[in-house]
């Protein structure tokens, strides 16, 4: 796949871009066209079967029959799919990813703020070189899904967390001045044994920090080194932060995979080649695989079929901002303005990165009383409070459950939600509903990776697209 790396095929990925997405000749037809993605396992038109078996942990990687050509494959860096060993099989506690997604909110919330009362907080423009240095409040860490990536000559590979809400790309780097720099010996950047490595043009100094709202954070100097894709992509002079002091909150994994906006992001790194379009499948299940793609391979690989703006006026952010309008669940379609006048349905982010997606509390209240009369023939089990999950059953000795549905309404397409990513598995026998309300109700509403599971998602950010689509992670 070595078609598209100079600027002479950019332009015609360009031209391809535009043919695959040219604008409908009749307005109209786009309503027409709205219809509802994602998976179809009804039972009647608003409930779906979910085989309580599929949400049990396997002990073994079931990858797909074929996977897709030039993809990475995305796993749960706990599930027996994952690089990752020590954490492989590890049961996911919702007290730490609770911990994980509240903070990631919470610095999400700083950073917003920070950056409407002063574009410096952004990044600072060091003279002359057009590098940007992170600074304290940057949305970080604590994604659940890892890709691994090759870096340097000889390549070495390394798992990292892939994240959609982060701007920058880091690994764990060797020599380790510091405990806890380098986790595993072999699963580090080695500058010193990479003979394509050198120093990025960023007078009067390379460092950066980034900081999360946790208190873990990794510290370090930028590098450039060659970035290998899947062994089909390679960059050279690809510029990434060396994490020299690391706290340990990112387990095993060797550092973030950052998909944010942002001048100096993986996705601007690479437009030349990948036009800036990639797209992704949380896999459903534990043991199964997604895949990310980047590029044609994406347009090409990654069936979507609607797609909602991203909205370019939120200034000052990395995230992809997308206008949520409403939920549907049951028979009960939940309007946004309506609910929460106070919480703009432009102040919703996708975000690979948080876990359980968080509503205006009053249209989650609503969604929860609609999702607990359509399961009212379920025994009720504890809540977990940890978690934010205040909706659970005991599905002790149920083949399966039936699902009310659950319908995202973006502007512009409504998106069913899988039903691996309505219900949460805390144990064999619970699950519970895996919404939650926001703390505060000038929070973001955030639509997290759970929510995201088993839909092809494709970024494409020249034309301001999120689209979805409604293949699986394993076809
Ligand atoms: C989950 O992890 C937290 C923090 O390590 C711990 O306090 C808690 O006991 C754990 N819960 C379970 C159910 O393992
Ligand atoms: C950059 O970080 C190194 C340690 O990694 C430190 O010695 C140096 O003083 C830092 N430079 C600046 C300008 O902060
Ligand atoms: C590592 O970074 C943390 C957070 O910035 C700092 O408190 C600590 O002193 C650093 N440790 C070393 C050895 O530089
Ligand atoms: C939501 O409510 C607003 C205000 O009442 C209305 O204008 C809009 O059409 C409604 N949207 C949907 C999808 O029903
Ligand atoms: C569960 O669903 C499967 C089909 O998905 C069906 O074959 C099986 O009979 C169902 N089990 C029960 C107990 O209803």
């Amino acid at each position: 796949m070595a078609i598209f790396r100079s600027r002479t095929s950019a332009l015609f990925l360009l031209l391809l871009v535009l043919l695959f997405h040219l604008p409908p000749l009749f307005p109209g037809r786009e309503l027409e066209k709205r219809r509802v993605h994602g998976a179809d396992m009804g039972l009647n038109s608003h409930r779906s079967v979910l085989k309580m078996k599929s949400l049990v942990p396997a002990s073994t990687c079931n990858p797909p029959p074929t996977e897709r050509v030039g993809s990475l494959p995305l796993v749960h860096r706990q599930g027996p799919c994952s690089p990752l060993l020590k954490e492989r099989l590890q049961r996911c506690n919702s007290t730490l990813i609770n911990l994980r997604d509240q903070s990631r909110i919470n610095s999400i919330r700083r950073s917003l703020a920070s950056s409407s009362s002063s574009s410096s907080s952004i990044g600072n423009d060091l003279p002359g070189t057009g590098l940007r240095i992170p600074v304290v409040g940057h949305l970080e860490g604590a994604g659940e899904y890892v890709v691994t990536v090759g870096l340097g000559t000889p390549r070495r590979d390394l798992p990292v967390i892939f994240d959609t809400g982060s701007p920058l790309t880091w690994t764990h780097c060797l020599p380790c001045p510091t405990q806890g720099c380098c986790p595993q010996n072999d699963r580090c950047f080695e500058p010193s044994k990479s003979s394509t490595y050198s120093n990025p043009p960023c007078p009067p100094n390379c460092n950066y920090s980034v900081f999360y709202a946790d208190k873990s954070f990794s510290n370090g100097f930028y590098v450039q080194d060659t970035l290998t894709l899947n062994a089909d992509y390679t960059f050279p002079n690809f510029i990434f932060g060396c994490g020299q002091n690391n706290s340990d909150g990112f387990g095993t994994s060797t550092g973030i995979l950052g998909l944010a906006l942002g001048d100096h992001s993986l996705i601007s790194q690479t437009t030349d080649t990948f036009a800036q379009i990639f797209c992704y499948c949380i896999p459903p299940t534990y043991n199964r695989q997604g895949y990310l793609l980047f590029g044609f391979g994406a347009l090409q690989q990654c069936q979507t079929n609607q797609y909602t703006s991203i909205l370019s006026d939120q200034t000052g952010s990395f995230q992809y901002f997308i206008k949520l309008l409403g939920i549907t669940t049951g028979k009960q379609t939940l309007n946004f303005s309506e609910l929460a006048p106070l919480s703009s349905p432009s102040r919703t982010i996708i975000d690979s990165g948080t876990t359980i997606s968080r509503l205006p509390s009053s249209v989650y209240l609503a969604l929860r009383d609609e999702f607990k009369k359509e399961m009212s023939e379920y025994p009720v089990a504890q809540h977990l409070p940890s978690l934010g999950l205040d909706t659970c059953y005991n599905l002790e000795g149920h083949e399966n459950v039936t699902l009310p549905k659950v319908v995202l309404n973006f502007d512009g397409t409504d998106v069913n939600v899988d039903p691996s990513g309505v219900v949460w598995r805390e144990s064999d026998s619970q699950v519970c509903f895996a919404f939650a309300a926001k703390e505060k109700e000038d929070d973001l509403t955030i639509i997290g990776s759970t929510q995201q599971r088993n839909l092809n998602i494709l970024y494409n950010i020249q034309a301001n697209k999120v689209e979805f689509g409604t293949g699986s992670c394993g076809s």
